[in-house]
């Protein structure tokens, strides 16, 4: 299955990927968990990114597309993908479709998760997540059993550069202008589903996957 989850930051397009894809066992791409990792271990892109995600920028088409394309070509895509925040503009997603076309492929779901401004905010400046296996907590809607340590392996919880609230602003601001017409791409080719994001973190996965399902 090759599934493209949406939604604005803090919408739990991480939260879900991690449900989705221990369950249909297909790899996770995550274009901001690429950037991240780009950045950490110092090289030539991460350099790049950072400059653009520090200030709640979007990275450029040109650079975002070309990792999502080297990404997109590995063997193990074979059994099906999870894109995860990509595609984010229009031109992205124009050369997504090339690009599948290309490799033989289509997209079967799109999904958009769908929460109100105010509840991202909150999501967002409480996020932790963990510096051992990148698990997403939250402060008080999902925290972990004991405080600033991940429940799997015990690793340290930090919070992201740019979940300050003033980079959070910029991000949210961003995302939502360029999120209509993305939503418009999709719901003319017939593959967009727009899910409650508002619910519990379990109620949303039931919903979104009674779409995987073809169950909605
Ligand atoms: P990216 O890493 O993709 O960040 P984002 O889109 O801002 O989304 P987030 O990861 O912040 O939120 P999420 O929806 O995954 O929420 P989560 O599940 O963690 O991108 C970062 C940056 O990289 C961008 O700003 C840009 O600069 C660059 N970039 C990435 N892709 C790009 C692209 N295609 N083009 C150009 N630039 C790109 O949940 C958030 C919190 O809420 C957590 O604490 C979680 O526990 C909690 N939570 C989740 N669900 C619920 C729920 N149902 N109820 C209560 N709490 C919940
Ligand atoms: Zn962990």
């Amino acid at each position: 299955m090759n599934i493209v989850l949406m939604g604005l930051p803090g919408a739990g397009k991480g939260t879900q990927a991690d449900k989705i894809v221990e369950k249909y066992e297909i790899p996770h791409i995550s274009t901001g968990d690429m950037f991240r990792a780009a950045i950490s271990e110092g090289t030539e892109l991460g350099v790049k990114a950072k400059s653009f995600m520090d200030k709640g920028a979007l990275v450029p088409d040109e650079v975002t597309i070309g990792i999502v394309r080297e990404r997109l070509s590995q063997s193990d895509c074979d059994r099906g993908f999870l894109l995860d925040g990509f595609p984010r503009t229009v031109p992205q997603a124009e050369a997504l479709n090339e690009l599948l076309q290309d490799l033989g492929k289509k997209i079967d779901h799109v999904i958009n998760i769908a929460a109100d401004k105010e509840e991202l905010i909150s999501r967002l400046t409480g996020r932790r997540i963990c510096k051992v296996c990148g698990s997403s907590y939250h402060l008080t809607f999902n925290p972990p059993k004991e405080a600033g340590k991940c429940d799997k392996d015990g690793g340290e919880l930090y919070q992201r550069a740019d979940d300050n609230p003033e980079t959070v602003a910029n991000r949210l601001e961003v995302n939502m202008n360029q999120t209509a017409p993305l939503l418009d791409f999709y719901e003319k080719q017939g593959v967009l589903t727009t899910i409650d994001g508002a619910k519990h973190i379990d109620e949303v996965f039931v919903d979104l996957d009674a779409v995987l399902q073809g169950e909605q």
